[in-house]
């Protein structure tokens, strides 16, 4: 294999797990071959995605080689990295706006803000779907009551969401014998698991399909950007992850995938003392506003670090459907802004 072979092979080679090759994602910064030694250098994302590249690659041609040195080019320019993502698939044509809640960070609230905004969207009269992305911490199903429910198949093969707080719902818990029953899935498994989610599954006409991201900056969130044209993106941050790199790679993330940020959810803002009624910024304040200021994203609401938040959720009663009226003001009103602040298609 020359060079010219080798790139051309590499172009189409499949990214794995999904419907583009390497040639269609940008994903091929430079090819050599000399004396059956070959180098070659991706332009790829995240550690994550280099690493599926990288084996992908090996797998097809190492033993083509006496050598196969398969590099990181450090800076990706601009814009050609995710290049695709500025014309994605469109795996879901029955849902007229997707919204993805991602944070760069585990344990922000990013499950439950998704489930109080769709259920929020659908007490507005929207069709809502929810699409439970993480794969491997599926926490959807017990945040809206429904993690005993297995899934169900109707007459033309397709997966029956669950329903539930006028929602309809899909999650691979639903899917496994118990929901705790841990997945030892390699990504691009759980990547093709997410598009049989959104290809198999009878959600029938949707206003809105809100997608519930795993933590981080990985394989999946570059999936769902290439195979879905997100309408908006939401960021779960935390007060004192603020100043983090990881909610900065979030917003730089969606930024970069031509994503639109429908703003940042400022979440486990404050404290009010259930007692006293006092006020306390237990982690500073201000930060969701500076951040907001610095990538130039609205900021669309606050939700305070609440009992009730926890408790209900954890017991799969939403606290915008079963919490009090301030409870559900919070994400009432998210939804009011989020509303204003993209162009969405109806
Ligand atoms: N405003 C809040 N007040 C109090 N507890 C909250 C609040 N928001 C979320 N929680 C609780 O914090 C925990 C983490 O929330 P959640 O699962 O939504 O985070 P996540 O970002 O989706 O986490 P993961 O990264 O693991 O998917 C849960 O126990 C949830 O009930
Ligand atoms: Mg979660």
């Amino acid at each position: 294999m020359n060079t010219k072979d080798l790139e051309s092979a590499l172009h189409a080679l499949p990214y794995p797990g999904l419907s583009r090759t390497l040639g269609e994602l940008k994903l091929i910064s430079e090819v050599k071959v000399t004396d059956n030694h070959a180098k070659v250098e991706l332009l790829t994302v995240s550690d994550e995605s280099y690493l599926t590249v990288k084996t992908a690659i090996e797998t097809e041609f190492a033993s083509q080689f006496k050598t196969l040195d398969i590099t990181k080019k450090s800076t990706a320019p601009k814009d050609t990295n995710y290049g695709n993502s500025a014309a994605p698939n469109n795996r879901a044509p029955y849902a007229a706006n997707v919204i993805a809640v991602t944070s760069g960070k585990g344990g922000v609230g990013k499950s439950t803000v998704s489930v109080n905004l769709a259920i929020a969207l659908a007490q507005q009269g929207y069709k809502v779907g929810i699409l439970d992305a993480d794969v491997y911490g599926p926490n959807v199903p017990r945040l809206t009551n429904t993690d005993l429910e297995k899934i169900r198949w109707n007459d033309d093969n397709q997966i029956i969401p669950c329903e539930n707080y006028g929602i309809k719902i899909m999650s691979v818990a639903l899917t496994t014998p118990t929901s705790d029953t841990p997945l030892v899935w390699r990504s691009s498994v759980a990547v093709s698991a997410l598009i049989q989610f959104l290809e198999d599954v009878a959600w029938g006409e949707l206003d809105f399909m809100v997608i519930d991201m795993p933590p981080g900056t990985g394989d999946i969130q570059l999936t769902m950007a290439q195979e879905l044209p997100i309408t908006a993106g939401i960021i779960v941050t935390t007060p004192q992850l603020v100043a983090s790199d990881d909610v900065s790679r979030a917003i730089r993330m969606f930024q970069d995938i031509h994503v639109p940020i429908a703003g940042l959810v400022e979440n486990m803002s404050y404290f009010i003392a259930p007692d006293t009624g006092t006020r306390y910024d237990i982690f500073g304040s201000g930060g969701g506003e500076r951040l907001s200021k610095r990538y130039n994203v609205p900021l669309l609401g606050q939700i305070p670090l609440n009992m009730d938040i926890r408790e209900g959720s954890d017991n799969g009663e939403p606290p915008v459907v079963l919490g009090s009226e301030m409870l559900k003001s919070y994400y009432k009103e998210i939804v009011k802004a989020m509303l204003e602040s993209v162009k969405f298609r109806f």
